[in-house]
Order: C-alpha cells, then structure tokens, then sequence
C-alpha cells in the first residue's frame, strides 16, 4: 500500500478500516474504562484477518509488513515538499485525535500506518524537506536509512567486544576510516594509540571528555578539591557544555565564559583566554578543561585552535574541539584548515546526523588516551566479566560512553561511507556550500538586507539592514511596520531604539516567513543583533529551491517594509 492509496478518497479496505477507528476514536473519548476490552472486539476479526501470526518476529509477516513501511516512506519523500515545513498544528492537537488508552486487541499495520499519515504526518516539522533551512538540517540518506534498518534489525546491544564483535570492530575500523579522511593526526587513531567511539550525541561527548578530565586532575589533587577546578567556553559555545559541568560537578561559580565581539566574527581570543586563566590560577583554582569550537550553533564562528590549544598546554588542560555542525566539511581539502591545531587538542568531535547524511543519532569522538576515559567511565561487574575483555586486546566501548547498552551504530556509517565513498560525500557538501553562496549573493545584492557576519561554511546569517528599516519607518505609518512603531504598548512604544527596532523588525520577517509554511529558517541573537540564519544542508534541497527561498523572503520583506 502506497501513501497515494492512503491518501486517495477511493481507498477501499484500508479507506473504510480508517474511518471505522475513526469513528471509534471518537467513541473512546466518551468511554468509559468497563468499555476498555470491548472497544477492540468489533475490529477483531479485521486484525485477525490481517495478522497472519502470532510470532511477533515471523519473517515472512515482517517481509510483508517491512515493504509497506519502506513504500510508506518512499512516498512520505515523493510529496514531502506538499507538507508545510513548520508543522502548523497546535500544542495538545494529537491527544485529541488519539483515544485515551492502548488498544486491548491487535490493529493492523494498514490501520496503523493510516493513522500516521493522518494523525502524525500533520505535527512532523519537516527537516528531510528541501525547504528546511533552520537550525542546522540533519541530512538523511538511503544508505543512513538502510544501515539503521540493518542496525535495527540486528538488534544487538554491543556494550562489550564478546556481546557482538562485529559492532565493536567495525565501529573502531570506521573511527580510523573517517579520521583519516579528516586528516586528524595519528595520535587519534587506534592505529596511534587514540582511538574512535560513537556516541549518541555531542552532549554526551562532552560530558564524557569533561568527566574524563575532570578524574585526570582529581587523581592528582584529591577529590576533595572538587570546588576549585575551573572550565572554560566562550559566548559562543553551545548550551551543552554548560549542562556536562553541571552533571560532572563543577562548581557553577568556576564556569567561564570568554566574551566575543562582532569585530573578530565571534571567536574565542587566546588572550582573554590567557588572562582569565591566569586570574584563577593567582586566585588557587585549578584550570582544567576548555571548549573551543569549529562552526559556533549561532554563526558557524570558528576559535582558532592553534593558539587556544598553546594557552591550554600552559596549564595541563584538556581541549575538547566541539565540531559537530562544521566537522564533516573539513574532509574537503579546502576546509581542512579550519580544524588546523587540531593536534595540540586532547579530544575532537563532530555530529555524522547533522551533515552526513546519516541519520540521527551518530556523533563521533576521537581521544588521544582513551585509558583516560576507561578510568572514568569503566564498570567492571561480574556477569561482565569474560576472557575477552581480560586479555585486554579487545575494546569494550560501554568504558566510553555513559550507559552500557549501546547501538551498532557504525553499521550506518559504514554505508554511508562505503555507498557515496570520499569523492561523492565531498561533491554534496560543496554543493550545499555552492547553494548557501547563491543565496549569500542575493543578500548583498539587495541594499535593503545585509550579510551580518562572514560565511564560513552553508549558513548564510544576514538580517533586514537599519537603515532600511529607518527609512521605511520615517514613511511608513500603516502595515507590519507601522504596527511596531504606533504600537501604544508600553514594552514596545514608538520610542523604542534603533536597534530594538531594528530587532523586531527582522523577528517579524521570520516569523512571517516561517508563518507562510513554505520555507523553514531559525535566529538567533549575538552581540544584540537578531539574525536569521539560512542553513543549507538538507539533502534534497537544490539551487532552485535557494531561489524560490529568497523570493520568499523579498516578498515578506516587502510587505514588512512596504518597499518593492
Ligand atoms: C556546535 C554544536 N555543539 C553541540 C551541539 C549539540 O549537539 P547534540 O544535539 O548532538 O548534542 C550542536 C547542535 O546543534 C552544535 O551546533
């Protein structure tokens, strides 16, 4: 059954099975709990009917089952640019539609999958879409799909070498595969005595590296000295690494947090680094542990590695590089310098779900001494123990991540990367790159907007420009833009300031924009300009739909600014 058939008013079985649960979804709502066994009886006979077994694992049911989930999906992507990006519904929207408890008998895949479509499609925000350009995209692919399928399937739980070997060796051959590809040193590699693991996310990769550092310095001052050990990030660096401090106990008054300006694009400077170190040093704290980052979350802003490593090497620091949104490109040779002195850092990390294409979860982390993350996080309980892991010539990775269960995650990335191989994988993220070009080219083309900080990789930051905004609003006393300079509301009076309005203007831009449906773009704030942020990077997306992107956003922009 494809989604057409769904979809099409002349669906037969499947059509009358949906409007049935329909009708008894409404029921449910009014039941009561003595109905609760009842209420599946009537269908019974339906879901017997199209159950062939009782096996929850019967090969041939899941043969038959499987084909129609991957044809559901296949036309989910054929008319996935029909759906509005931004999901339009309302919070609480699905609790109205679905009945109150699970059902007591078996429903049929044909009825499930009708209710996807009909009940979950309608609140999905699109990220596979062509026109999604927030945050960053998480770039799906046929290989990310099927070696998640294979991984599913397999079903193994490959928290030590001996419960599944394959999940633990192919992973570690995969780590060296891309880091070298990436042109890390050897030293990150197993076969340099580093070494690769993948983790959930880069939440968790921080956590651990941090956890990691956190015991190197406590083995050495006492875990009493807890209160004294300091981290250190700058404005720019993500959330996450403000929540790893949290969990690993550093005390929130030793968490530092090195302003950057416009000026240097919104990069850590290496002297304020210096500086700050050295205050907490005079004042008996314990530096232990710096973020720097590759592609910040807000402008793709990239630290100079190079110089921040050598202030930390002053101190015994560990350096973790964050580059999870701008790691993959560095394995075109003409980005590789963006992750130059990548050597003098002690861990490096980059999302594979973000611009991959492979699908989430699949962050990986490279440590030059893995045995400083096993003292961490190793567990050593008896019915774990086995010949394997005493011989210590195997890896055991739940001693590199928080839990013990663990997926075989490398089984994607093995597709992704053996199915498009260096050469292709290299050839879509310039594409992505060409495209966010494109559009930086329409920005400054247009006096009225302006790009707000320089590109760096497939995220254009740009805004409506003050005086285009000042000159509208000296004319302009009707419309969106007469509506925030005549509001009498006190917190938005026609007094407000340049930049506040400045601001405003352009979050009424995206608001509208996203409001339309048509195309997705997220802000953000930095250094008190609101900016939007048009990432390129969603696998479908081609040159034409960057243009009809940018026709979007003229038309509101017209409307906000009564210009032509
Ligand atoms: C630079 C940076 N670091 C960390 C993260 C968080 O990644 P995750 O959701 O995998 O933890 C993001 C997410 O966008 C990011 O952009």
């Amino acid at each position: 059954m494809t989604l057409e058939m769904l979809c099409s008013p002349e669906r037969t079985g499947v059509c009358s099975a949906m409007e049935l649960r329909r009708s008894r979804h409404h029921r449910c709502r009014e039941s009561s709990d003595t109905k609760f066994e009842s209420r599946g009886k009537e269908y019974n006979e339906e879901n017997s009917r199209k159950s062939r077994s009782n096996n929850p694992l019967d090969p041939e049911e899941f043969r038959r089952q499987g084909h129609m989930v991957i044809d559901f999906i296949a036309d989910y992507y054929k008319n996935i640019e029909k759906y509005p990006v931004l999901s339009q519904v309302e919070p609480g929207y699905l609790k109205k539609r679905l009945p109150t408890s699970a059902p007591f008998y078996p429903e049929s895949i044909e009825t499930i999958l009708g209710d996807v479509q009909d009940h979950i499609v309608p609140g999905i925000t699109h990220w596979q879409s062509p026109n999604y350009f927030a945050y960053f995209p998480s770039s799906g692919s046929i290989a990310g799909f099927l070696g998640e399928m294979l991984a599913t399937g397999f079903n193994v739980v490959g928290f030590n070498w001996m419960s599944s070997p394959a999940a633990t060796e192919l992973e570690s051959i995969v780590m060296d595969w891309l880091g070298q590809m990436l042109r890390l040193p050897k030293s990150f590699l197993f076969s340099g005595n580093g070494g690769g693991v993948l983790q959930g996310t880069t939440c968790e990769a921080i956590l651990c590296t941090l956890v990691a550092a956190r015991d190197r310095t406590l083995r050495i001052i006492g875990n009493d000295n807890i209160g004294k050990l300091v981290v250190y990030c700058s404005d720019q660096t993500h959330c996450a690494f403000k929540k790893a401090a949290q969990i690993a106990g550093i005390h929130p008054n030793n968490f530092r947090v090195i302003p950057t300006t416009l000026s240097t694009s919104f990069s850590m400077c290496p002297k304020a680094l210096r500086n700050t170190i050295t205050a907490d040093v005079e004042a008996g704290l314990v530096p232990i542990f710096l973020l720097a980052t590759v592609g910040t979350t807000s402008t793709t802003a990239v630290d100079p590695l190079g110089p921040l490593c050598d202030v930390a090497k002053d101190y015994g620091m560990w350096v973790h590089v964050d580059a999870a949104y701008a790691g993959s490109i560095c394995i075109c040779p003409e980005f590789r310098h963006f992750i130059d002195g990548v050597e003098g850092a002690d861990s490096f990390s980059f999302n594979a779900h973000k611009w991959f294409f492979t699908t989430l979860d699949c962050c990986c982390l490279w440590v030059k001494d893995p045995s400083a993350l096993t003292q961490s996080l190793s567990t050593d309980p008896e019915y774990l123990k086995n010949k394997a892991t005493e011989s210590k010539q195997v890896v055991d990775y739940k001693d590199w991540q928080l839990a013990l269960s663990r997926r075989f995650r490398s089984l994607k990335l093995w597709l992704v990367l053996r199915s498009y191989g260096v050469e292709k994988l290299r050839g879509f993220l310039r594409s992505h790159v060409k495209m966010a070009k494109v559009f930086q080219g329409f920005v400054e083309a247009d006096n009225r907007f302006e790009v707000v900080v320089p590109r760096n990789f497939a995220n254009v930051c740009f805004r409506i420009t003050p005086s285009a905004v000042m000159s509208s609003s000296t004319k302009s006393s009707n419309g969106v833009l007469g509506e925030i300079t005549n509001s009498n509301d006190i917190s938005s009076p026609r007094t407000k300031t340049k930049v506040g309005l400045v601001n405003e203007v352009n979050q009424k831009l995206m608001e509208s924009i996203n409001g339309s449906g048509g195309i997705y773009m997220t802000h953000s704030v930095v250094g008190g300009i609101y900016l939007l942020r048009f990432a390129v990077g969603a696998t479908l997306t081609q040159e034409s739909h960057v243009i009809e992107a940018w026709n979007v956003v003229k038309q509101h922009a017209h409307a906000i600014l009564n210009t032509n």
